[in-house]
């Protein structure tokens, strides 16, 4: 049996990386983070604004490098410092309507990236890896709810496709190399954040997520909430999704690696949703409901690329993982909201410097941060 210590974690500072972080420090793992700030917002000296907040709730350290993993000689580097274990890789440029205009681009990054990852695992003896993927593989679901055993592959977007391109890669080199010891996460909608307030969703990108945008109209930066496409074939014509807590989602991590810990998988894939479909306007009336603040909206034309129902047959990860998710709907909105209003400019929050953990007050950087 394995025994894992040391987690190196890629795109640590983003929205899902930081808050598996924190599940993995409360786990006892030791981490190392990289992100490229591609997505995520950086300090003035190259520091992860979201991983000091991740060591303030955790009262732990995280070693953290700028790196991308298109850069592989400082992977090399980074790999060489320390003695790691395994691997969880996020990093991964994912807004799907971008991918369309600048494909080249996405493959290039999450391909070639991850490829670099693989090469400099092997050349360091490490094959434990947990692999960030995601329910767009299914492409429109052929049944309902989806199981791992759904083909894969008709995907609607460039984005899905490098997903769907590396989850075959991964196939093949486990096949080929009895070493490889991978899990597959395939996630459904993660939202929420973390219950303190301290860290949560804070793109540099464009929002386009659901819950992000309708949280920028509660607090008024957005005037109204577009619904694309109101005539699918659902329970009110919106579009239904199988919401999951970030945090649920972080423990599936914790799930997935120790059972890597314990077994030779070689490679295994799981769902990481919680099988209750959602409809977008059942969403927004959950969010009303929970944070008392009224979501103006408009009916819009669907948006390209988009399916009617994504929801999962979240059951093996259940039983195989052991996972327990904890988190329901309204928690979701909650969280979600908590950190919103906590940090009304996220983690660029200067002029609203203080985030509130259990009534004391924590300072965070008194200066506007690079490029905002
Ligand atoms: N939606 C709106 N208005 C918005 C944003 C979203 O009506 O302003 C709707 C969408 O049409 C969809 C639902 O809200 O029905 C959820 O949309 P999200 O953009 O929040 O999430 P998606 O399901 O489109 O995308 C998520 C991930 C992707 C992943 C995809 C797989 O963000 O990374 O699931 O389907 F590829």
């Amino acid at each position: 049996m394995a025994n894992f210590n040391t987690v190196f974690v890629t795109g640590g500072a983003g929205y899902i990386g930081s808050h598996c972080i924190v599940e993995l420090l409360e786990a006892g793992y030791s981490v190392i983070a990289i992100d490229n700030f591609a997505n995520s917002v950086n300090g003035e000296h190259g520091e992860a604004p979201s991983l000091k907040r991740v060591e303030q709730i955790t009262g732990k350290p995280v070693i953290f490098y700028q790196c991308d993993l298109l850069d592989k000689s400082k992977l090399e580097e980074i790999f060489s410092k320390h003695k790691i274990d395994c691997v969880i890789h996020f990093a991964s440029m994912k807004a799907v309507g971008e991918s369309m205009q600048v494909p080249l681009l996405y493959y290039k990054n999450n391909i070639v990236g991850t490829i670099n990852l693989l090469e400099v695992m092997k050349q360091n003896n490490c094959y434990q890896l947990v692999f960030s993927s995601s329910c767009t593989v299914y492409g429109n679901p052929e049944y309902l709810p989806i199981t791992e055993e759904h083909p894969t592959g008709d995907v609607t977007n460039v984005y899905g496709r490098t997903k769907y391109f590396i989850e075959e890669m991964l196939k093949d080199i486990s096949a080929a190399e009895k070493n490889w010891n991978i899990i597959s996460l395939r996630y459904f909608n993660p939202v929420g954040a973390h219950p303190s307030g301290l860290i949560g969703e804070d793109p540099t990108k464009a929002f386009t997520n659901l819950m992000p945008y309708m949280a920028q109209v509660a607090i008024g930066n957005k005037e109204s909430l577009t619904i694309f496409g109101g005539d699918y074939d659902t329970v009110d014509g919106t579009g239904v999704r199988d919401y999951i807590h970030v945090m649920d989602l972080a423990s599936g991590h914790v799930a997935a690696l120790d059972k890597l810990n314990k077994e030779h998988l070689r490679l295994k894939v799981y769902n990481l949703g919680l099988g209750t479909g959602l409809s977008v306007k059942e969403l927004v009336h959950e969010f009303e409901e929970v944070t008392g603040v009224h979501i103006p909206y408009a009916l819009g034309p669907r948006r390209v690329g988009d399916v009617d129902s994504l929801v999962c047959d979240g059951s093996l990860a259940v039983t195989e993982l052991q996972w327990q998710p904890k988190y329901d709907v309204k928690m979701m909105c909650r969280d979600f909201w908590r950190w919103q209003t906590m940090n009304p400019n996220g983690y660029r929050s200067e002029t609203a410097t203080a985030a509130k953990l259990n009534g004391t007050t924590l300072a965070v950087n008194g200066k506007q941060l690079n490029g905002h």
